[in-house]
């Protein structure tokens, strides 16, 4: 029988990776924001964290990894079909970020949505002791906090969305709307990365169920439910002394000299998913090649497009017509030896990556909608030499925050083209004093502080919330 916890989170993935060594399959832990921020918490109620460990067919037994209690979810072949490929990617995906790719609508994929659910929120009421605190994680399980609550009416439990809640039009196109609602409903606090997701939430629930609030908290069956805003962040000290290490900064010097050392590296860092606006930055970029105002190899455009989600069509879809653009660009306008676009679809060590942000004078952020953005947050701590431009779109929640990037709106083809012109003619005076200001956010503002607000809000004690503190 698995060990007990007063702490326990709830998430579609687990924080570790399989690797085979001599044959043999081990695990180790996957450096996540999450995980980090969530470490000292865990650690010190003997927490377990549930969720699937990737793959098909049966879960690993639970086990122990640096002090915290692991326990795999098992998801069979048709499952990861239909809940996660289905419901979470094909369905509630693309309807959250606006329905930039129409949300596909299918009744078998519904039922193993809650079918999943289901054994998530089971394994949470089997592992979680008398009044423990429970922390479900974003859009693909929603249905847990309701779950739990009827099989643990004692728990305490939060729920955190990561991505963008819609407003109500959007809401109400869901097959199975008022369960999902319902679902979330079941939790004591339901977290948003925005404040307006969170209006959108209180405000579905009167329009939906009839519910009544005040401020940001219902009445649901003579219990009260707070939603808020919790705007996640990085592990901000991490970065910087990673961004600050010799290796990494030789590494980015290197990356110049790899591309030629051109005046501009222009770089692009995010999942191939159609909600971050690739294609459209591609575009903007060619245009600017076409009329004259950039030119290759004084500018190069380095595109990292990690690979994600890759048997759901609109994925298969995007693939090509990125994959299209970077060809007709450097067919047009690279030369031999000297492409203007480098596209890597590949994954990275956060230590590459660091020095991929380290040698890049403009980092493009263009997502039609984004919950947060984490990468643009990296860019900006891993900046400790205060040079480099972010283009920032508005639509993206870290624009929230990083008010001093270069922002756009990415439904604007002038637009973003127009940021980017101003990005790479700044002056490094200015460039420096936007960059001093968003560190100095990001300091305060790190994954550590948000993991400690929600857990406040939510009535963890203060001193068993806090994370360990470096300083
Ligand atoms: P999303 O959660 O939608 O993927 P975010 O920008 O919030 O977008 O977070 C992406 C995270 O994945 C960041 O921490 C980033 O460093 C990491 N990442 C992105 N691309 C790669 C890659 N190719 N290899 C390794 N890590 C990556
Ligand atoms: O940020 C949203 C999110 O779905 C996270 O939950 C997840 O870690 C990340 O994007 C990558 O997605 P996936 O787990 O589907 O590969």
């Amino acid at each position: 029988m698995a060990e007990r916890s007063s702490f326990v989170v709830v998430a579609n993935r687990l924080p570790v990776d399989e690797v085979i060594v001599d044959g043999e399959r081990q695990w180790r832990p996957s450096p996540g924001g999450l995980v980090t921020a969530l470490h000292p918490v865990l650690t010190q109620h003997r927490g377990t964290w549930i969720g699937w460990a990737g793959g098909d067919g049966e879960a690993p037994e639970p086990f122990e990894l640096e002090g915290i209690n692991i326990h795999p979810v098992p998801l069979s072949a048709e499952e990861l079909e239909r809940y996660y490929e289905g419901q979470s990617n094909a369905t509630i995906w693309p309807l959250y970020h606006d329905a930039v790719e129409t949300p596909v609508y299918k009744r078998r994929w519904r039922e193993a949505y809650r079918m999943v659910n289901q054994r998530f929120a089971q394994a949470a009421a089997e592992v979680a002791e008398e009044g423990a605190t429970v922390w479900v994680q974003d859009y693909q399980l929603q249905l847990v906090p309701a779950m739990l609550r009827e099989m643990r009416p004692d728990l305490r439990i939060g729920f955190f969305l990561h991505i963008p809640f819609p407003p109500i039009e959007l809401f109400m196109q869901m097959p199975f709307r008022a369960e999902i609602l319902r679902g979330l409903l079941g939790a004591d606090l339901v977290g948003f990365q925005q404040r307006l997701a969170a209006q959108n939430f209180v405000r579905l629930a009167r329009h939906l169920l009839g519910l009544r609030y005040e401020g940001q908290s219902i009445q649901v069956d003579g219990r009260k439910v707070k939603a808020g805003a919790f705007p996640i962040s990085i592990d901000t000290a991490d970065m910087e002394r990673m961004a600050a290490d010799p290796k990494v900064q030789a590494r980015a010097k290197e990356i110049r000299a790899e591309l030629g050392d051109p005046e501009t590296v222009i770089l692009g860092v995010d999942r191939l998913d159609y909600t971050k606006g690739i294609e459209l930055r591609l575009k903007a970029f060619r245009e600017l090649l076409a009329d004259g105002k950039l030119k290759v190899p004084d500018a190069v455009m380095v595109q990292v497009a990690t690979p994600s989600r890759e048997r759901v069509e609109h994925y298969q879809t995007l693939r090509v017509k990125v994959e299209r653009e970077v060809g007709r660009i450097n067919g047009e306008f690279g030369k031999v030896g000297m492409p203007a676009v480098h596209y890597l679809h590949q994954s990275y060590s956060k230590q590459e990556l660091a020095a991929m942000y380290v040698a890049a004078d403009v980092m493009m952020v263009t997502p039609l909608r984004d919950g947060m953005n984490l990468v643009a947050k990296e860019y900006v701590a891993c900046r400790s030499d205060r040079g480099g431009a972010l283009v920032l779109s508005e639509f993206a929640g870290a624009a929230t925050e990083l008010r001093q990037s270069f922002l756009c709106n990415p439904h604007d083809p002038d637009g973003v083209k127009d940021a980017l012109l101003r990005a790479v003619a700044a002056e490094p005076a200015e460039l420096k004093r936007r960059m001093r200001v968003m560190q100095r956010h990001l300091r305060t503002h790190d994954v550590a502080e948000w993991a400690r607000s929600f857990l406040n809000e939510l009535g963890v004690p203060e001193t068993d919330a806090a994370p360990d503190s470096e300083e």
